[in-house]
């Protein structure tokens, strides 16, 4: 069996799980921006990775940004594009703690960030600086939709999740599982495996890494620190017609977050 490690050095494998529900994700995200935003056409993916919804976007006629810190995500991101698309995208290679854009202030409509990418940020700092740079390139009345899993920190067995695949002859198995979390230290041990299988083929991805941890309470401190007020949330079922409630126990949520109205103008 070939071994490799870093899942985002192999899009293609990482696309043929996570891009299985990119139209749906994509009619929510602007049902989302309609019903709580501007509904308007400047949209912003930080992390975009190998830019499944950012295409999806540029195909519905959008103008978008995407950024990620994976070279090999975005290089296919980049090859996905026919040059009618490609008009209505601008792709860059960066941080989400450090993405500036001065261009962009003030204007993006909605910004999206889902399957809790947002948890790489591996300290507070780190993810209030993504948030209040965020906060800046939104337009007042934009929303910015942050979907990630929320930590249990009584949770005593591990948590699995297990998808499958395929690339054209190909079939990926994907495991990921969450250690238990850390509360002291804010983080849980990940791990990802991916097992491709195929006419010639046996080959394993095995990714490890630490997601930071968040309860509902953690998030929304860190969010109104940030200079963002949560106007709803939903769960990753993307249905508009059932948010979820403040006392709800799901822990996977799409949080809907929108400048402070103290915050307008504000550059920190
Ligand atoms: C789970 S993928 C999500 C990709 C895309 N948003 C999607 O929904 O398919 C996570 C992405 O985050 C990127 N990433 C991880 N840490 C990052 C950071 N600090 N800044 C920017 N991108 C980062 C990875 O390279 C990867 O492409």
């Amino acid at each position: 069996m070939e071994r490799r490690s870093d899942w985002y050095s192999h899009p293609k494998y990482y696309e043929a799980i996570f891009g299985t529900d990119t139209e749906k994700e994509m009619d929510f995200l602007l049902a989302l921006s309609r019903h709580h935003g501007t509904g308007g056409s400047l949209l912003l993916e930080p992390a975009c990775g190998a830019g499944r919804l950012v295409a999806e976007a540029a195909r519905r006629g959008f103008d978008v940004v995407g950024y990620d810190i994976a070279e090999p995500m975005l290089a296919h991101a980049r090859r996905r594009l026919s040059p009618a698309r490609r008009r209505h995208v601008r792709l860059f290679q960066s941080r989400m703690e450090s993405f500036s854009a001065p261009e962009l202030e003030g204007r993006v409509d909605l910004a999206f960030n889902l399957v809790s990418t947002f948890r790489y940020l591996d300290s507070e700092a780190a993810a209030r600086a993504h948030l209040q740079s965020t906060r800046r390139l939104l337009k007042p009345d934009g929303v910015y939709a942050l979907g990630f899993h929320l930590t249990d920190y009584a949770r005593t067995t591990l948590e699995r999740e297990r998808w499958v695949g395929r690339v054209g002859r190909d079939t990926v198995i994907c495991n990921t599982r969450e250690g238990l979390p850390d509360r002291r230290l804010r983080r849980s041990p990940m791990r990802n495996r991916l097992r491709i299988s195929g006419p010639g083929k046996d080959m394993l991805i095995e990714t490890k890494w630490f997601f930071r941890t968040y309860d509902l309470a953690e998030a929304r401190r860190l969010f109104r620190s940030a200079g963002l007020r949560v106007l709803a949330m939903y769960d990753f079922d993307y249905r508009l017609e059932t948010p979820v409630g403040r006392n709800s126990n799901r822990l996977d949520r799409v949080f809907v977050l929108q400048p402070l109205p103290s915050t307008r103008g504000r550059k920190r």
